[in-house]
């Protein structure tokens, strides 16, 4: 099963990644965890084109899609290992709500893996802003504001589940297993 999480920056992927794998590892899955954008050499490079003040500006944009999907091209084989729950932090669809050129953006991925399940963290835009570093030009509330609702319209386009992530971390985190545990067969109300 391959398992995405998405949202704005700050909405606590990660940490609720790791307490997902925690979980399933001690329900007896074998787990495992990716990031995108990744560590390879196109991944760093993407790190740094991201805190360049003109980032949001059409033609980095679209420089940014195109490394993008070739950073995510490299973890394709990945993707598909069935004998493991495969869960990512982002994935095209953080391509398609930041990038923001939908049908371009659409092309260039369509080789790209479709989650079997979509988590969407759905947090406050004034609290993204201020969890986040401000080190990214991407995090600033007008830009994040028009990411969410992209977010939440592109959701309907796959198997998702809009969890609130303004809640604190425990609370999150048993939403999340609750969400997720009539796809793998486990009892939702037998959350650890
Ligand atoms: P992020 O997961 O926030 O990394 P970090 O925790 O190191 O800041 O990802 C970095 C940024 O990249 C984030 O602002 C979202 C953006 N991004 C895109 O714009 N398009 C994409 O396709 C992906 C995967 C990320």
């Amino acid at each position: 099963m391959y398992i995405v999480f998405e949202g704005i920056d700050g909405a606590g992927k990660s940490t609720q990644i790791q307490l997902l794998k925690e979980w399933l590892e001690a329900n007896g899955f074998k787990v495992e965890t990716l990031v995108e954008p990744t560590d390879s050499e196109i991944g760093k490079l993407i790190r740094r084109i991201l805190q360049r003040p003109d980032a949001k500006t059409d033609l980095v944009q679209k420089t940014l899609g195109l490394l993008f999907a070739a950073d995510r091209m490299l973890i394709m084989d990945e993707l598909n290992d069935e004998s493991k729950v495969i869960i990512s932090d982002r994935s095209f669809i953080s391509s398609l709500a930041y990038q923001d050129n939908m049908e371009w953006i659409g092309e260039l991925n369509r080789y790209a893996k479709k989650p079997d399940l979509l988590i969407l963290l759905d947090l406050d835009v004034k609290k993204s802003v201020s969890r986040t570093s401000g080190e990214d030009t991407f995090e600033n509330e007008e830009f994040l504001t028009g990411v969410r609702d992209n977010y939440l319209n592109l959701a309907k386009n796959y198997e998702h589940q809009i969890i609130d992530a303004n809640n604190g971390i425990n609370k999150v985190s048993s939403d999340i297993k609750k969400a997720v545990a009539p796809y793998l067969g486990l009892c939702p109300d037998c959350i650890l």
